[in-house]
């Protein structure tokens, strides 16, 4: 009989770990206190949009492996290992990381767990949160010290999150003890065989790299914008600089790409909760650059709205604005902390007429920014247009026709915020083409 599992929370992560495990053969039972959530899983329908995940949740369905729940004492009494997968959002008070669904989820499974388990903690936590949970785990659970806790952070990226999970970079497993490493050595037999490195650490260390690797990435990207805003001073082109640095392999292309910057729901909170950590640690200092690399995230955005203004003739009052892109990244309908809607919010609230369209995002859009209008399709956003704004390089939008959109607005002014566009293509067909970082 096929390795029972279970997995708490079916957020983004939650629902691709559930759902990658039952593809790797395991019999799992998913859990959210949120009914309307359970039920739409349940009738094999994804509540976000990630592309190849919701075909393998139907066949996860389908052959029986897979299935969902609102019930605690039906999880715990399900299997031995439970995956803890819910969300750490930033409070709404401050920096640091909101830890209420984590401690309901500890506190409400620790006492239904009756025999010896694994707990496996996959959120993103602060430093220091692993070793909390293991003593509350055993504190109040009947099985005391026999309920055992795992840390074990995920690095999946939304738009690739079947691929990250089944085929993870590496597997970090922050254990106590050489049967949980064992088991879950076990759990992550295929990728492991696929060669995927798996790194025994203590739970500090555990934490550390996933709020680390997020802090790596999102200093690359403001490093490579620091960069895009010396280019704007000096008429050097962050695209080429990049594309330059690249070849280096000490310094590699990845995360390298210039323009409107990083959101979503991670890099931003994470660097954030980490500073917030550090502080409480008394190493503030160590990571005060991080401070810097929000900073300097956050002025793409203004950048993008000035450059968008001078383009306008100075002023937003009466100009209509078409924007492509509202998701945080193209293959996402993942619309938080948008940079895309940041700026189309922004440029609203400056006076102007603001059509968003996004191939996948409006839905989310409308419904957390009702004061802008929305659009069925690029040509549709573009319509008596005065300016159009590029903010999420989604592949359509990349390929779009400068003749076909320059015939549907009223002026031929476009601001590429993702460097996106061939510059040559659209200057040949009459566009005033400005981008972050390039001349
Ligand atoms: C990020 C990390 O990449 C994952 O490894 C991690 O597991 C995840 O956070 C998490 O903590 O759960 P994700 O938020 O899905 O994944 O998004 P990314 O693909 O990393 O992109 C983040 C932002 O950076 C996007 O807004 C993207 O547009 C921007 N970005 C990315 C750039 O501006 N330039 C780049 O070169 C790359």
């Amino acid at each position: 009989m096929a390795r029972r599992l279970t997995v708490f929370g079916t957020g983004y992560l939650g629902t691709t770990h559930a759902v990658c495990l039952a593809e790797l053969g395991y019999e799992v039972l998913g859990l959210d206190i949120d009914p309307v959530r359970v039920a739409a899983l349940a009738a094999g329908r994804l509540p976000f949009f990630e592309p190849g995940l919701e075909d393998l949740l139907r066949a996860g369905l389908d052959r029986g492996r897979l299935r969902f729940t609102t019930s605690y004492e039906e999880a715990a009494a399900f299997a031995d290992t439970h995956f803890v997968c819910v969300g750490t959002p930033q409070r709404g008070d401050g920096y640091a990381a909101d830890l209420s669904q984590l401690h309901a989820c500890i506190d409400t499974l620790a006492p239904l767990l009756h025999s010896p388990c694994l707990v496996v903690g996959k959120c993103t936590v602060p430093v220091g949160t692993a070793e909390q949970i293991s003593e509350r785990l055993s504190q109040l659970s009947p099985a005391g010290s026999g309920a055992e806790l795992a840390w074990n952070p995920e690095f999946l990226r939304e738009g690739y999150a079947v691929r990250d999970t089944l085929h993870p970079d590496r597997i970090v497993a922050g254990t106590r003890s050489p049967r949980a490493s064992a088991l879950l050595r076990e759990i992550y037999a295929r990728p492991l065989a696929d060669g995927t490195p798996f790194l025994v650490t203590d739970f500090a260390t555990a934490e550390l790299v996933k709020v680390a690797a997020n802090a790596f990435l999102a200093t690359k990207i403001s490093f490579i914008n620091a960069m895009a805003e010396v280019c704007e001073a000096t008429g050097a082109d962050v695209t080429m600089l990049s594309e330059a640095l690249s070849h280096d392999d000490r310094i590699g292309g990845r995360y390298l790409g210039p323009g409107l910057g990083f959101g979503g729901g991670c890099l931003p909170k994470d660097i954030r909760a980490f500073m917030a950590r550090a502080d409480e640690l008394g190493v503030d200092q160590a990571l005060s650059f991080l401070r810097e690399v929000d900073a300097i995230n956050m002025r793409r955005r203004a950048r993008m709205v000035d450059l968008a203004r001078e383009l306008a003739g100075g002023s937003f009052e009466g100009r209509v604005v078409g924007v492509l892109g509202a998701a945080f990244k193209p293959n996402s309908d993942d619309i938080r902390d948008s940079p895309a809607l940041d700026v189309a919010q922004t440029i609203h609230g400056l006076g102007a007429r603001v059509t968003v369209y996004d191939p996948a995002a409006v839905p989310n859009a409308r419904r957390a920014h009702p004061e802008l209008e929305y659009a069925t399709s690029a040509l549709d956003a573009a319509r008596d247009a005065h300016i159009l704004l590029l903010l999420t390089e989604w592949p359509e939008f990349a390929d779009a026709d400068p003749e076909v959109l320059g015939k549907a607005v009223a002026e031929r002014n476009m601001v590429d915020g993702r460097g996106a566009l061939d510059p040559e293509r659209w200057r040949a067909a009459s566009w005033h083409y400005r981008a972050l970082g390039r001349p």
